[in-house]
């Protein structure tokens, strides 16, 4: 009997962990509130805040939420543009990159995101960087 509950415990493992992201950024109400968080500070950060000039901020907030949740595993479905379609044209540095990201993870420090957590994050928004930079 324990050993079959061992077994069980670790075919469940890997579905646990491919939630816990999701959880530990506060589900989908938490990976709102950290990135409004994100926003408003890259609101206030004169090295990026030109790239939004005439943007509809609360649709890029829904999108963004959206998009993290997806990613995470959380119960969404991203629907907005890919990324190289939604970032074409701007002229985003790595500078700039890197600025919103230092933004993302204060928000995430702010709502007591563990670091661990935060490096999971990070690491899945990764492979977006060569779609959303143009130098
Ligand atoms: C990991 C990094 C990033 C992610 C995950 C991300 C994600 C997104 C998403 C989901 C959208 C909405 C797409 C749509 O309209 O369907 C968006 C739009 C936008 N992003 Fe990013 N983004 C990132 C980095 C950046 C950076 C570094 C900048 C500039 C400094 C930036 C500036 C913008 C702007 C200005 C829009 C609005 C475009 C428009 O409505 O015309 N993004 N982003």
């Amino acid at each position: 009997m324990k050993r079959l509950i061992l077994l069980a415990s670790l075919l469940l493992m890997p579905l646990a962990h491919a939630n816990d992201l999701y959880q530990q950024l506060g589900e989908k109400q938490g990976i709102s509130a950290i990135v409004e968080e994100m926003l408003y500070r890259v609101g206030g950060d004169e090295r990026i805040v030109h790239h939004f000039d005439g943007v509809d901020i609360v649709q890029v907030h829904e999108l963004i939420t959206e998009q993290v949740c997806d990613v995470v595993g959380g119960p969404c479905d991203y629907q907005g543009e890919t990324m190289q379609a939604a970032h074409q044209g701007m002229g985003i540095t790595h500078a700039d990159f890197n600025a919103l990201v230092e933004h993302l993870i204060i928000a995430m420090e702010k709502h007591d995101v563990p670091v661990a957590a935060q490096n999971r994050l990070l690491a899945r928004l990764a492979p977006m960087y060569g779609d959303i930079t143009e130098e």
